[in-house]
């Protein structure tokens, strides 16, 4: 039987905030930097209708969860529809700044139009390959100490908060897929779980570099001044991708859970930075 590292005093706390409502985002918010900017914009360009793909493929098995689980499922739709919520203000932000998204998202629809043709367990194994993205960016995010340096305080203060919630419900698509699956057998659910990654992971590192590349083409920047520093910036340094390889194998063992690391503190030194008003 599969089972859940999920810590048994984990508290999943839906924080509800609102980011720099009616502000003008500068149109290279991150540092001045036009291929970092392009990276974070491509990445928030998925957000709103990505997460709703996560909530909904989640809850579609909310009837195989305990009481526990079926709670922290609650916990997590409220968190992602706020991500939601705040990334569609900050996209209309990034576009308000001369960006066209419209690109980005098209191509985005017609992932989750795939997607929607086959069962609903695939769209599940989708969200944890995804899910486990998040997650380690997000622990990127914290965890380095000059993360989104010469960034504004509430564009900072947005990507921290979202970054903190992702952690604290990394573990509810995972534990979801194995009340949903739990009447396979080990070895399938291994095989659906690594194949589903293997092709997620295709397509998502494909899709946001060349939706960093559309929108640095609409900053006049083509060709080698753009593919050069942005492949610099996402498998060089400070190499969001190439950081991210290890953790990302670490999915492909036989009893992976995402709490197998447990890096709630980082959840803890947030809260210290919220209580002395940094973020
Ligand atoms: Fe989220
Ligand atoms: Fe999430």
């Amino acid at each position: 039987m599969a089972h859940s590292a999920t810590p048994q005093d984990l508290v999943i706390l839906p924080r509800d905030r609102r980011f720099a409502r009616g502000q003008a985002l500068p149109r290279w918010w991150y540092a001045g930097n036009p291929w970092r900017t392009a990276v974070y914009n491509a990445l928030s360009a998925t957000f709103p209708k990505g997460e709703a793909l996560f909530i909904q493929s989640v809850r579609q098995f909310r009837h195989c969860a305990d009481a526990r689980l079926a709670r922290e499922i609650d916990s997590f739709t409220a968190q992602e529809a706020a991500h939601g919520r705040e990334h569609l203000s900050f996209n209309r932000r990034a576009m308000d700044a001369g960006y066209d998204i419209a690109p980005l998202e098209t191509i985005l629809e017609q992932r989750l139009a795939r997607t929607r043709e086959h069962p609903p367990i695939v769209a599940l194994a989708d969200t944890i390959a995804l899910e486990h993205f998040t997650a380690i960016a997000s622990h990127q995010n914290l965890a380095r100490r000059n993360a989104f340096a010469g960034v504004d305080h509430d564009i900072a203060a947005l990507w921290l908060w979202h970054s903190v919630e992702e952690i604290e419900h990394k573990g509810v698509a995972f534990d979801t897929w194995l009340a949903a699956t739990s009447h396979w057998g080990r070895w399938q659910r291994w095989l659906v779980r690594s194949r589903v990654m293997l092709h997620v992971s295709r397509v998502f590192v494909r899709d946001r570099t060349f939706g960093a590349i559309e929108l640095l083409r609409q900053d006049g920047i083509t060709g080698i001044r753009a593919w050069g520093p942005l492949l610099w910036e996402l498998w060089g340094w400070p190499g969001m991708f190439r950081r991210a390889l290890l953790p990302w194998l670490r999915f492909f063992l036989p009893g992976f859970h995402p709490w197998q690391q447990d890096d709630r503190w980082l959840i803890g030194r947030y809260a210290e930075r919220v209580a002395d008003e940094r973020v």
